[in-house]
């Protein structure tokens, strides 16, 4: 199946849900003074065609750089590795290659990446195995090492901290025909293992991550609170005791009106390139938006083959800008939380391939196995600032524009920011907004 390949992230094991739990009271920070401070990257990558956004991060001594999948749905950043490599794909660097600096199985990060019950751990001198299962199917298994990661952080300083990552010496793909053109993907998940867990345990930054991704490509990726914008951010409580970034349920509107595609538990992941809805909501939206079509300009494009459903205009079309009228905007309602709302413009949902035809860039998360979570991907985060407080155990996001890298006073620019969370202005702004980018 063709969409297989796009969903890079999401670890498909232990998925708990606790939907009651879910709108907890914000926590204070621990401590205001062990704040630490930022680091930002520039990010590479789009939608389409591509299908993934990378950052470079140097690693070792002295620093190589490598090209890292960002993934906040997974939490193991990791290396393809030359410890010699059994199975690697084909890459832009050369392989890490590992020096003597193991992590032994009884060091408590081996722990936490295995889970209780499932770590084995004999002797002293064991190396630390790990194999970390994508829901796209593609795994890595290698084993964990230490190295140290130059960071310039926005204070000025440079400093490079030992962390904790993998080797992976044995990767395997779900087609090899797509794969993203990294050497590793950067674990951003809520985990101890991560490396941002990491950098907040060395007291040298706060565990938040924020990326904001062009619709036009690139970006910019941050670790820490340098850059949170005083307002604007519609923040929703990640759910308690979820592996991933879990919100919801939320309800789908469509055109502004209620649907019966109700109580959708929501992932935001930015390894998965597009948006997966569970089956029945699946069906549930493709049979609203063919619906709404019916009588329009637009027919069915089967001979595409980019994504599992298309449509073709009486020309093609070079943009998504060409396509957006034909379109309604969907709004997931969060229906466990007071007025918040994510706002899926057609931009959010749709792509124009390289064929001229319009595609649908939400997917069947059943036909990939992944039941009944609701993935939104790189598609419905792009042009907006997308915030992990893993302090505060809240996501936030406004609609931003990520073609700018924040200056250091963490001057992000928000505009419309304060249409992001109300439902009642969903029409005009979100036309009104993208009219007025178009036409610059
Ligand atoms: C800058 O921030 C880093 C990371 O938090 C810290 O280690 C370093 O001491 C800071 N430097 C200065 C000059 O404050
Ligand atoms: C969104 O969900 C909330 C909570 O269920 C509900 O009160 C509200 O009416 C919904 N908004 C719309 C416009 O349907």
């Amino acid at each position: 199946m063709h969409q297989k390949m796009y969903l890079r992230a999401v670890v498909l094991f232990l998925l708990t849900w606790i939907a009651a739990a879910a709108y907890q009271p914000q926590k204070q920070l621990k401590s205001a003074k062990a704040s630490g401070s930022s680091v930002i990257f520039p990010v590479s990558g789009n939608v389409y065609p591509k299908g993934y956004y990378h950052v470079t991060i140097n690693v070792g001594q002295p620093p190589k750089p490598y090209f890292l999948d960002i993934d906040t749905g997974s939490d193991l950043t990791w290396l393809q590795c030359d410890a010699p490599c059994t199975k690697c794909t084909p890459a832009p660097h050369s392989l890490y290659k590992p020096k003597r600096n193991l992590i032994m199985c009884q060091d408590p990060l081996c722990a936490s990446l295995h889970g209780p019950g499932i770590h084995d751990c004999h002797a002293s001198q064991e190396q630390c195995d790990y194999e970390v299962d994508y829901a796209d199917h593609g795994s890595s298994l290698g084993v964990l090492v230490k190295d140290s990661f130059p960071l310039k952080f926005t204070n000025g300083s440079v400093v490079a901290p030992l962390l904790a990552f993998g080797c992976g010496y044995n990767q395997e793909v779900p087609d090899s025909a797509h794969l993203p053109y990294v050497d590793g993907v950067l674990g951003l998940g809520i985990g101890k293992s991560s490396i941002l867990a990491q950098l907040r345990d060395m007291g040298l930054t706060r565990n938040i991550v924020g990326h904001c991704l062009s619709g036009k490509g690139g970006g910019f990726l941050f670790f820490g609170d340098d850059f949170l914008p005083k307002s604007g951010i519609v923040w929703k409580p990640i759910l308690s005791q979820s592996k991933y970034y879990s919100l919801g349920p939320a309800d789908l509107q469509f055109g502004g009106q209620a649907t019966n595609v109700k109580g959708l538990p929501i992932v935001f992941d930015s390894g998965s390139t597009y948006t997966y809805f569970s089956s029945q909501a699946y069906k549930g939206l493709v049979s609203l938006i063919k619906g709404d079509l019916n009588g329009k300009q637009l027919k069915d494009a089967v001979e595409d083959r980019s994504l599992p459903v298309c449509w073709k205009g009486a020309k093609p079309f070079k943009s998504i800008r060409d396509v957006v009228n034909y379109f309604k905007p969907l709004v997931l309602n969060f229906t466990n939380a007071k007025n918040i709302h994510l706002q899926l413009r057609p931009e959010s949902y749709l792509i124009v391939t390289e064929h001229g035809n319009v595609c649908l860039g939400i997917l069947d998360g059943g036909e990939v196995g992944l039941g009944n979570i609701n993935v939104i991907g790189d598609i419905s985060l792009q042009d907006r600032l997308v915030i992990y407080d893993n302090e505060r155990q809240q996501i936030g996001w406004a609609p931003a524009n990520c073609d700018r890298l924040p200056n250091t006073d963490g001057d992000i620019c928000l505009p419309y920011a304060a249409n992001d969370g109300m439902l009642e202005q969903v029409w005009h702004a979100s036309f009104g907004f993208w009219r007025r980018q178009g036409r610059k």
